[in-house]
Parts: structure tokens; C-alpha cells; sequence
């Protein structure tokens, strides 16, 4: 029989590229998923959808009754980094303390295996570049805490429940598959807003701060596609019937300026993309480089992608099918 694997926040970006790779390889997917930022659209018929928030604990009593998953993949959460610097308070309740309902749900019905959505930013501004798992965590935003946190009550619960983890520290999801794309209501990501200036649906991009200590002066990051990201996930969910715990960067190993991604969106879409230098905003690292040389070595991960062009041409390519995102009408 099929494994039923339980998948918060499938329907949104990385989300609902997991459970397409879940289908594929003839997992049962149980997408929980409270439609605030995900689309039902970014799932295939075959997903089960169950429309539900991660803080009502008898929704999800009521679904691991029914459905009985074997391990759960948790990524319903928040993810702007510059808005847990406005709104810290919701970004602790909801990828901290609604983490814990999720939590306790799961130990009452004896689900024991736990894939999460980490994230680079627990490293705030690294020693080291780039970053290994054993780097110093020290977030320099809410939402770094807030996921800091939740990792930290994982290992207790592990401790003391023995509940299975694996912690995935995602650097910056890019790209797009045939079906997936990314579409964030409002957009704050850059590849996205790069690719609705070449649409012409916005008439620049902002550069958040050009004064960075790095060789352009604008944050350099590590940009890694959906896909291989998902992939990574599939990896550690047979892992954890053997081992007890996981932790993995994810991340391609280089890195990219603001600047250097504009000018590859420029490059691939032959748009001018006019661009401005604006404040820096809050919160925001100079520099994020992964060293995803453990899950290489140790599962095996292998990223199709390893070119920033390759990536942001997958991700043109689904804007222009979809130049409204999962709104419109292809
Ligand atoms: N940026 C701009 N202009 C924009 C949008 C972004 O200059 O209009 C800059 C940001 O300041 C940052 C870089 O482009 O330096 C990338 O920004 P994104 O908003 O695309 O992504 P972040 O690096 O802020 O965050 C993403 C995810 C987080 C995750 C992090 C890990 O949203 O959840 O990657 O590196 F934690």
C-alpha cells in the first residue's frame, strides 16, 4: 500500500512542487493547506485537499484520524523576512506556536517522522562563507527566530518523544517547473518582481540597499530551483526510517548579487529592467552562500540546476504562461 504522507502548506510554492514529486513516485499526498497564500491550482487532481489552518488542532486531529500519514512534511508558515521586522508577533505565532499545535497533534496520533522547512536565515550575517550546518545561529530577523525556534522544540520533542526530524535550511527557492511557478500575493521576491517588470507589469525594481560589503555593494544570495529543493525532501523522508535526525543546508554553493540577478533577468528575457537603488531593507544579511556538501555526500543530492540562468528561465517560462500567476487563464 501506498505511504500517505501529510503535507502542511502543500499548495504553496516549494509545497506543492513536493507533492507533485510525492504523485510521481506513488506516494499518497494529503495537502493541509489553508489557502491564505497557496493556490489549489498548483495541485494536481490526484493531491487530497484538505482546506484547514495549522492552529485548529481538531482539523487536524480529524485528518490524521482519517488519513493516518506516516510522516508529515511541514511547510505552511510565513516567509517574508522583511515583514517579521513589521509584524514580528505573527511570525512567532504562526511558524512558532502554531508549529507546536502541529507538534502535539502529531505525538497524539503516533506520527513520528517530521520533515521542516528551515531556513538560511537562522545564520543571520555568517563568520564563514559558505555556510556549513555547524555555523553559529544567530537570525538577524523575526523570521529566522521564529523558525530557529521551532527547530529548537523539534530537538526536544526528539529528545524526549523520540519523534524523527530533519531540518532543511532552504537558501533562496527560484525557478519554476511545467505546473509550479511562484506566485506570492503581494510579490516581494526578485526574481518574480524582475520578471513582472519584464512583463511590464511594474515599471522597475527596487535594490534594497547598495552599500553592502560585498564586491557590487548589493546582498548576494544563493539562489537553488524548486526541483532540486523537493527533491531533497523525497531523500530525507526514506532517510529518516533509518536515521533520527537530519539537518541540511540546501543551497547551490554560489553566490549572486542583486545586481547580477537583474542583469540574468535582462539576459534571459531581452527586457531592459530598470532599476533603482533604495534603502536597505531591515533585517536582510549581506551575504548567504550554502555548503550543501553534507547532503551530497550523505544522501546523495544532486542538483539539476546549477546555473542561475538556467533558473530564471524556468521561471520566465512559466510567468509567460501564466502571466497572472495561478489567476490566469492559460
Ligand atoms: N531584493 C531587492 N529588491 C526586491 C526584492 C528583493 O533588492 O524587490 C533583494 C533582497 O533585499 C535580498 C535579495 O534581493 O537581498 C533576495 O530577496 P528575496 O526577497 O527574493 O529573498 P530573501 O533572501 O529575502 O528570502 C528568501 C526567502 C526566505 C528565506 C531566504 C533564505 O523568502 O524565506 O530566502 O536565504 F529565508
Amino acid at each position: 500500500m501506498a505511504e500517505t504522507i501529510l503535507v502542511t502548506g502543500g499548495a504553496g510554492y516549494i509545497g506543492s512542487v513536493v507533492v507533485a514529486q510525492l504523485l510521481a513516485r506513488g506516494y499518497d499526498a494529503v495537502v493541509f493547506d489553508d489557502l491564505s497564500h497557496g493556490h489549489r491550482a498548483a495541485l494536481s487532481p490526484s493531491a487530497k485537499l484538505i482546506v484547514g489552518n495549522i492552529a485548529d488542532r481538531a482539523a487536524l486531529d480529524r485528518v490524521l484520524v482519517q488519513f493516518e500519514p506516516r510522516a508529515v512534511m511541514h511547510f505552511a508558515a510565513f516567509i517574508e523576512a522583511g515583514e517579521s521586522m513589521r509584524h514580528p508577533e505573527t511570525f512567532f505565532r504562526n511558524n512558532t506556536a502554531n508549529t507546536l499545535t502541529l507538534l502535539e497533534a502529531l505525538l497524539a496520533h503516533n506520527v513520528n517522522r517530521f520533515v521542516f522547512s528551515s531556513t538560511a536565515a537562522l545564520y543571520g550575517t555568517p563568520k564563514k562563507t559558505p555556510i556549513e550546518e555547524t555555523a553559529l545561529l544567530q537570525p538577524t530577523n523575526a523570521y529566522g527566530e521564529s523558525k530557529l525556534l521551532a527547530e529548537q522544540m523539534l530537538d526536544w520533542l526528539h529528545r524526549i518523544h523520540g519523534l524523527r526530524y530533519a531540518w532543511l535550511r532552504y537558501f533562496n527557492a527560484a525557478g519554476a517547473t511545467g505546473e509550479q511557478g511562484e506566485d506570492h500575493h503581494p510579490e516581494s521576491h526578485l526574481i518574480p518582481i524582475a520578471l513582472q517588470v519584464a512583463l511590464g507589469q511594474r515599471k522597475e525594481v527596487a535594490i534594497f540597499g547598495a552599500d553592502y560589503p560585498t564586491p557590487d555593494g548589493t546582498c548576494v544570495r544563493d539562489y537553488i530551483h524548486v526541483s532540486d529543493l523537493a527533491a531533497a525532501h523525497l531523500l530525507v523522508l526514506e532517510a529518516l526510517k533509518e536515521k533520527e535526525k537530519l539537518t541540511y543546508n540546501l543551497g547551490n554553493g554560489r553566490g549572486f548579487s542583486v545586481r547580477e540577478v537583474i542583469e540574468t533577468v535582462r539576459k534571459v528575457t531581452g527586457h531592459a529592467i530598470p532599476a533603482r537603488e533604495s534603502p536597505p531593507r531591515p533585517g536582510d544579511p549581506a551575504v548567504l552562500v550554502a555548503s550543501s556538501e553534507k547532503i551530497r555526500r550523505e544522501l546523495a543530492w544532486k542538483p539539476q540546476y546549477a546555473d542561475l540562468e538556467s533558473i530564471v528561465r524556468s521561471a520566465w517560462g512559466w510567468r509567460k504562461a501564466h502571466p497572472n500567476g495561478y489567476a490566469s487563464r492559460s
